[in-house]
């Protein structure tokens, strides 16, 4: 008997043995899994609400909201872009907003490089603006007029770079103006003496100059012609390319996004209705409202 208890012990004991041993192995994996996947990953959006107040009556009191942002989710990949398109209206601006931390969510979370900063204060926040940038749809409107190109450029690198030299402030605003395709010697001009397309070199140039990982660019080719709007966008294209930037391209334009993005986000009333990697978004649209858009697209024949 006792023979045989120390044999079942003995097949107990292999068997607890195993299942730790499985179990570790199988933590092992998911966590491997994991890091491996989360180190793609460069920003996560988990059920993000933005809703504004709407304020009536004498007393001015909160008489409703607009739910501008109703729980969207997703994910950016490092060196990738995702384009997020939709009716006017619909949500796109506040997304970007919201997840630079330009606009308060309502709640949700925002994980970037893993670290969820939604939460963070403004100090905690400080040393990541640096790698989040947004490029406007209108450049002029965010450009100083009474600052000089070198000027606008440069004062990124002042806040962010504090121990850089005047002169070495000066040959980087240079050197990016270049990277954007505009003489060095511009840097002297102001806003005004520039094309549609220059003030959006100088917009690049200027979220460019602190190096960041992210930039949503809202509308950034929208408001220029077919020629140069390809110009701007081969330019985002290479500086992808070079320096592993990811892009949350956001538009209207379902033509343009195709171009641009892996993936693409179509949102509708502040919820997205459809995401799919591009082609599949073109090629086979699932949702009612991305087939609308798709057919709204002029075709060139
Ligand atoms: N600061 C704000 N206060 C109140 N409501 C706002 C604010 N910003 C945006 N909204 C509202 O939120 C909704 C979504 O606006 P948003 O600018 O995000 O849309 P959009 O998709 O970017 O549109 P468009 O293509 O015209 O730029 C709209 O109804 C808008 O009126
Ligand atoms: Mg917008």
């Amino acid at each position: 008997m006792q023979f045989l208890g120390a044999i079942r012990g003995f097949f107990l004991g292999c068997g607890l043995l195993r299942t730790i041993f499985k179990g570790r192995c199988y933590n092992v994996l998911i966590h491997g899994y994991f890091l491996l996947n989360t180190e793609k990953v460069l920003l996560r959006v988990e059920n993000l609400k933005t809703y504004f107040p709407v304020h009536g009556g004498i007393l001015r009191r909160k008489v409703g909201e607009i739910r501008a942002v109703d729980g969207v989710s997703f994910e950016i990949e490092a060196g990738k872009t995702v384009g997020l398109v939709g009716e006017s209206g619909s949500g796109k601006t506040t997304v970007g907003r919201t997840i630079l931390k330009l606009v308060q969510a309502t709640s949700g979370s925002v994980y970037f490089e893993g670290r969820e900063i939604l939460g963070l204060s403004e100090s905690e926040f400080r040393p990541l603006r640096r790698s989040m940038q947004m490029i406007f749809q209108d450049p002029f409107g965010s450009l100083n007029p009474r600052m000089t190109i070198g000027a606008i450029v440069g004062e990124a690198l002042e806040i962010h770079f504090r121990n850089f030299s005047k002169s070495e402030r000066r040959d980087r605003v240079a050197s990016l103006l270049q990277q954007v395709g505009l003489q060095p010697e511009m840097m002297r001009r102001y806003p005004h003496e520039f094309s549609g397309g220059q003030r959006q070199r100088i917009g690049i140039a200027r979220a460019l100059a602190v190096r960041p990982r992210f930039i949503v660019c809202d509308e950034s080719v929208s408001a220029l012609d077919v020629s140069v709007q390809a110009q701007i966008i081969n330019l985002l294209m290479d500086l992808q390319e070079e320096y592993g930037i990811a892009y949350l391209f956001i538009a209207h334009d379902l033509a343009v996004v195709e171009h641009l993005s892996d993936y693409v986000l179509v949102m509708k009333d502040g919820i997205i209705v459809e995401s799919a990697p591009a082609e599949a978004i073109y090629n086979d649209p699932h949702h009612e409202y991305t087939k609308t858009l798709l057919a709204a697209v002029p075709q060139l024949t």
